[in-house]
């Protein structure tokens, strides 16, 4: 058997399940200022690598997740881990499963996999939902397919289109009004239970740390949606919750093989 590593773990907030980030093992925490966490535990040679490879580079609620293991891993160890994590990362969750959906590069980029759609479908069961950003329609059939009654605006009328035809593919297309437009100016005057806003994340979505500034229209449209009993924006794991003060955040983790133990975007409640 080879000799443990000590693999230390922070900044870890309190309201991610890190357990789930982390995997397996007898992990011991400690609490830091600022009310972040660290995880301590002794791993497998293997199993060390693999922690270091999936948290490299790794931002989470707008910091960047520090990962300390001694002694220190062989390179080729590293690389083989990396090696693996991109293999494990290419299977990852994925979009529509009907073949003969329509997308174009955005609406594919930004496309919330299919069974995190369902799973926040779920959550809005028999709500009356506005999906105020609508993509070609990832989240609004999966509102949609939980029994919702959605109404999806999208600025974009080819990608609305889109979106048309792909919940006609999952025989959900009578349970979404589609309205083409600036969710800005239409949201206001309209009435349901929840607005989820999914803004385009933009291409730094990955960097360090996103704050709400960097996600238009979602301040405008947060002002606009006020009468609204529930607010859900779909945030990515770097966004910093506290620059919208006083929302519930909860991180999602991907559901398919290779992806179970990764933050696949953050959703606040406000
Ligand atoms: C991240 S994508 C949504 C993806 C979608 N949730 C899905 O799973 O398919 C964001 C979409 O918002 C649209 N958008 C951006 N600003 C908008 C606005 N002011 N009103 C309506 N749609 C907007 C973009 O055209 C883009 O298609």
């Amino acid at each position: 058997m080879s000799r443990p590593f000590q693999v230390r773990v922070w900044p870890l907030q309190k309201w991610l399940d890190w357990r789930q980030l982390l995997g397996p093992g007898e992990w011991a925490t400690a609490e830091l200022a600022g009310g972040y966490l660290k995880a301590e535990a002794s791993l497998e040679r293997a199993a060390a690598a693999d922690l270091a490879a999936r948290l490299r580079g790794v931002g989470i609620g707008g910091s960047l997740i520090r990962i300390e293991i001694s002694p220190a891993l062989h390179r080729k160890d590293l690389r083989k881990a990396s090696t693996e994590e991109a293999r494990r990362y290419r299977q990852g969750s994925t979009g529509f499963s009907q073949r003969s959906a329509r997308l174009d590069e955005e609406g594919r980029m930004s496309l919330t996999p299919e069974a995190l759609a369902l799973t926040l479908g779920e959550r809005a069961r028999g709500l009356r939902v506005i999906d105020a950003c609508a993509g070609a329609g990832g989240n609004a059939i999966g509102f949609a397919r939980a029994g919702c009654a959605v109404v999806a605006i999208e600025i974009n009328q080819s990608r609305l289109a889109m979106a048309k035809h792909n919940a006609k593919l999952y025989g959900v297309a009578d349970r979404i009004e589609f309205v083409a437009g600036d969710a800005r100016a239409i949201v206001a005057e309209q009435d349901a239970d929840l607005v989820f806003i999914d803004p385009p994340w933009g291409e730094r979505y990955n960097k360090e740390r996103v704050t709400l500034s960097d996600l238009p229209p979602c301040q405008e449209l947060l002002k606009r949606a006020a009468h609204l009993p529930k607010r859900w924006i779909k945030v990515p794991p770097s966004f910093d919750p506290s620059t919208l003060p006083g929302c519930r955040v909860e991180a999602i983790f991907g559901v398919a093989q290779g992806d179970e133990r990764r933050v696949k975007f953050l959703l606040l409640e406000d």
